[in-house]
């Protein structure tokens, strides 16, 4: 595992859009992993300066996101699509059908599911950008006694909830389901791309990264992957 601790959100934003350009630079056809999340905005605005600058094109890539909330229509502003086209897609070249998230308005989540994963099989994604739950979850598996290794579909936890209904009107709006790909899946990445910041997740930090490995902590099975790189900032760091 190679971590790096970073002194400022600019220098962090840009070390991990750098890795997205230069594997998209040398292999044009790359498969990207992406995230949602407040986490992994600067990186995407540092991905769309680039782009605008002429530094990088996405006409041949593709990428699959981690998960959507069930039952919020892709046009809805709290769907990860919306946040997705709002924060990356809309500003980049990548086509559009190259694209994919989790359809959360499927009607059967099973037959998403297994359509997700073949897709996945399909096109092995050769970096996973992952933020961290405060409990531990990656994507939206939540710690449980048994994790699933493919896409399905799962309740959220209430400090889940509770976490995200920052982007909410009210905590009702906030769904009670998602869609996300399996800790399986997401091991099946080339590289793994964790990254954290604020003190509030140090405690947590500390657990994934130097605790045992269990799926108390879906974090933890990341210690399995051969690939991993943790950028944290100066305060999720600060436990270790
Ligand atoms: C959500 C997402 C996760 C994300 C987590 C942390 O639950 N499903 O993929 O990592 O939030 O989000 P943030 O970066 O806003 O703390």
């Amino acid at each position: 595992m190679e971590m790096i601790v970073f002194q400022t959100q600019e220098e962090l934003d840009t070390y991990a859009a750098q890795l997205f350009i230069n594997l998209v630079n040398e292999k044009p056809n790359a498969v990207l992993g992406l995230a949602t999340g407040s986490t992994p905005i600067g990186i995407y605005d540092k991905i769309v300066e680039s782009h605008k600058n002429d530094k990088v094109s996405f006409k041949d890539a593709t990428s699959f996101n981690l998960d959507e909330y069930v039952g919020i229509a892709p046009e809805n502003e709290q769907s990860y699509a919306h946040y997705m086209n709002k924060h990356l897609f809309s500003h980049i070249d990548m086509p559009a059908q190259n694209a994919h998230l989790p359809n959360g308005m499927a009607a059967d989540m099973h037959e998403e599911s297994a359509r997700y994963d073949a897709m996945l099989e399909a096109q092995p994604v050769d970096i996973q950008l992952l933020g961290l739950g405060h409990n531990g979850h990656i994507g939206f598996n939540e710690p449980d006694v048994h994790l699933s290794g493919g896409t399905h579909a799962v309740k959220l936890k209430a400090e889940t909830r509770e976490a995200n209904a920052r982007f909410f009107a009210s905590m009702d709006e906030v769904p009670e389901y998602a869609i996300t790909m399996g800790v399986g899946s997401i091991l099946k990445a080339n590289t793994l791309l964790l990254v954290v910041r604020g003190a509030d997740k140090a405690q947590i930090v500390k657990e994934a990264l130097t605790g045992p490995i269990t799926t108390s902590v879906p974090a933890s099975l990341l210690q399995t992957h051969a690939r991993v790189i943790v950028l944290l900032d100066r305060e999720a760091g600060r436990m270790l």
